[in-house]
């Protein structure tokens, strides 16, 4: 992760160092917020934040699912987007708009407290490493749980909600592996940390669903688009945790992470240990999409408008 210049703060863009909330912010101390995770990407056509009204509209949901009202439209928050690009300067970035109650009432209530928004940008390389896009990483089966829609909203992206994430990837880290894998609360596979699973067995892909209470990835619903395009059958279905053990290929997406292969699951190797042949052809294929590279999917990139400088 490396610094930039500016942060965009509730409609004026600040230093890095002075983008400051005070001690009684309502959302440190509840976790009232909601975010994104974005990524925009040097491409032929200028640097293109990579399917950005999903991102915004999604923001939107889970801020209307918390009651909170953002106090911009969506469209001053995609230009505020473009002009915290330019200004500082970047070709490729990840960007996170965060939204959340401010210094306000204390106490549980929060309807009263201020609605905050903040949009940060930086340069950050891939998030399980470039080796791990390459050859795939290690994950192993959390003791966590995912969070379930019985006490939470899984589907949206709220901070509060990643304590569930935190913990699982506090526990997979020091247990010596790159990504925890949550099951949902009925036992089926979900997700990992921060990023939608995949499972090709004999020639075939699936994912679980929302029934698994996965948070629904932009990415995931990419990679399933290219690999039906692509040719590929992709089931959304409830996947039992031995399905892991009997894939051919496994891969997650995500912002973060893009598209990742797993190549060895609770000290098993997936396959043959390697990414396999329709994990590459999609990651192939999903890696032009990001970069522009490929007509197809051009309409997935917002690109950066630099705003002129005031005569
Ligand atoms: C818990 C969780 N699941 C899945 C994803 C993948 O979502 P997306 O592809 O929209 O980045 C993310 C990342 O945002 C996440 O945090």
């Amino acid at each position: 992760m490396k610094q930039a210049d500016l942060i965009w703060m509730n409609g004026e863009l600040v230093p890095w160092e002075d983008a400051k909330v005070h001690v009684l912010t309502h959302a440190l101390h509840y976790g009232t917020g909601v975010f994104e995770g974005v990524r925009a990407y040097e491409t032929p056509k200028g640097t293109a934040i990579f399917r950005h009204a999903d991102h915004i509209d999604r923001l939107w949901k889970s801020a209307e699912m918390y009651c909170m009202e953002i106090p911009y439209s969506k469209e001053e928050i995609r230009q505020a987007t473009h002009e915290t690009i330019a200004r500082n300067g970047l070709r490729s970035c990840y960007i996170r708009p965060l939204v959340f109650r401010g210094a306000g009432p204390m106490g549980l209530f929060p309807l009263d407290c201020p609605v905050d928004v903040t949009i940060a940008v930086w340069e950050w390389g891939s998030y399980l490493g470039d080796e791990g896009k390459a050859n795939g990483v290690r994950a192993k089966v959390s003791s966590w749980r995912r969070i379930s829609s019985e006490s939470l909203i899984p589907s949206a992206k709220a901070t509060g909600q990643y304590l569930n994430s935190v913990l699982a990837k506090i526990e997979s880290h020091k247990a010596g592996y790159e990504e925890g894998i949550l099951l949902d609360q009925r036992g089926f596979v979900c997700e990992g940390t921060g990023e939608n699973l995949f499972v090709v067995k004999g020639g075939r892909i699936a994912t679980p669903g929302y029934t698994s209470d996965i948070l629904g990835g932009i990415n995931r619903l990419a990679a399933i688009e290219i690999a039906r395009d692509l040719g590929y059958e992709v089931a959304e279905r409830d996947i039992a945790r031995g399905e892991l053990y009997l894939a051919d290929e496994i891969f997650m997406t995500g912002t973060a992470a893009e598209l990742t292969p797993i190549r060895e699951i609770d000290d098993m190797p997936v396959g043959d240990g390697r990414p396999g042949e329709i994990t590459r052809r999609v990651q192939a294929e999903f890696e032009n999409a990001l970069h522009g590279r490929s007509e197809r999917y051009a309409s997935w990139l917002d690109v950066v408008q630099v705003p002129q400088p005031a005569t």
